[in-house]
């Protein structure tokens, strides 16, 4: 049996608030990627590493991998190429090969239930695929409208190695260009696939991640939509420049006003429990069973992220 030493996640739950792209062929980039703390640090063999430079990328990723890089707490995943491009199998067998896999592979343009079945089946041949957390990415009407059937076969078909369905990311550039939409300022374009994809990816307990601004220099917008993302039950966001990371590791953890409230609310809901009062008042507010399940997400991500700080 293949003997493996995996790039390990500090802690597999910490939700993943920046999802770091680095072009895969761009070792400066990679090792400075190192050095920025995100959540997530994605080594890129799709879209950001052009046709001619594929075989540079599958070389240097598997390279680092299997080197003795530090990722300092930092998850490291690969993106592959699409099943329906051709090349993920070469990936895939690249970057799982290896003896030193991933933690986890993000897998671009999931359209098709017979792509799901297609990379469950490749992933099986892989010792280096147990225990991997698989992301996917829907960027397409095809893939929107399929999100859920998708879902539920990986996220039962991954079991049988161990793995996991860990995220969904939502392709929003792709996604544009597949429905013929305009990018706007607003966005309003893209609310019911946001709203979409954070639904499906809940239902099975999966993290969702958010678009990417491609307007690195826009730190106002940057903080917008990371805040707008955040309100929706996005987890994170796709980051493209380290400039990204800090604001969106800030935007997608809850404020500590936002944690003090969930604090005191639990406190104060299991008093009433026990003295058998159902619906009370907090704050101004009336307060039952919804709003203790909401101050629960809020300090279960922020107890994650503190253990991930650690
Ligand atoms: N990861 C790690 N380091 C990065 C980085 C990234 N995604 N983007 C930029 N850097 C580094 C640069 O190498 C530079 O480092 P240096 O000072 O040591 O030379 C520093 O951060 C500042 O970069 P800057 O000069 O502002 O940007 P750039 O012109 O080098 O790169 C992009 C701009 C957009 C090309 C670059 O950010 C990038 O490649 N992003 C990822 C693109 C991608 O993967 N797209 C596909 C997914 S959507
Ligand atoms: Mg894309």
């Amino acid at each position: 049996m293949l003997k493996f030493v995996r790039h390990m996640h500090a802690q597999a739950a910490v939700p993943r608030r920046a999802l770091l792209y680095v072009p895969g062929n761009d070792r400066r980039k990679i090792l400075k990627a190192t050095t920025l703390n995100a959540d997530c640090i994605c080594l890129d063999i799709e879209d950001g590493v052009s046709v001619t430079a594929k075989d540079v990328a599958r070389e240097t990723i598997s390279d680092v991998l299997n080197s003795a890089t530090s990722f300092a707490g930092s998850e490291v995943a690969v993106r592959v190429n699409a099943v329906s491009s051709g090349m993920a199998k070469k990936d895939i067998a690249c970057i799982l090969g290896g003896k030193s896999p991933p933690s986890a592979m993000v897998v671009p343009k999931v359209d098709t239930l017979d792509e799901a079945k297609w990379l469950a089946d490749e992933l099986k041949r892989y010792e280096g695929a147990r225990g991997m957390q698989l992301i996917t990415q829907v960027e397409s009407a095809q893939g929107l409208l399929n999100l859920n059937i998708i879902c539920n076969f990986l996220s039962e078909k991954l079991e049988d190695i161990n793995a996991n369905l860990a995220a969904v990311i939502f392709g929003s550039d792709d996604f544009c260009a597949s429905i013929g939409a305009t990018r706007s300022a607003s966005g309003e374009e893209l609310l019911y696939a946001r709203q979409k994809v954070v639904t499906v990816a809940k239902a099975y307990k999966a993290q969702a991640i958010d678009m990417v601004h491609i307007d690195f220099k826009d730190m106002q917008g940057f903080i917008k939509y990371s805040m707008q993302g955040a309100a929706m039950g996005f987890t994170g966001k796709q980051v493209i420049h380290p400039s990204q990371v800090a604001p969106a590791h800030q935007a997608f953890a809850p404020s500590e006003q936002r944690v003090s409230w969930a604090t005191e609310l639990i406190e104060a809901f299991n008093k009433h429990q026990q003295e058998g009062k159902g619906a009370f008042v907090f704050q101004g507010q009336m307060i039952d069973k919804p709003s203790l399940l909401q101050a629960q997400n809020i300090k279960s991500i922020a107890d994650a992220i503190v253990r991930r700080e650690l």
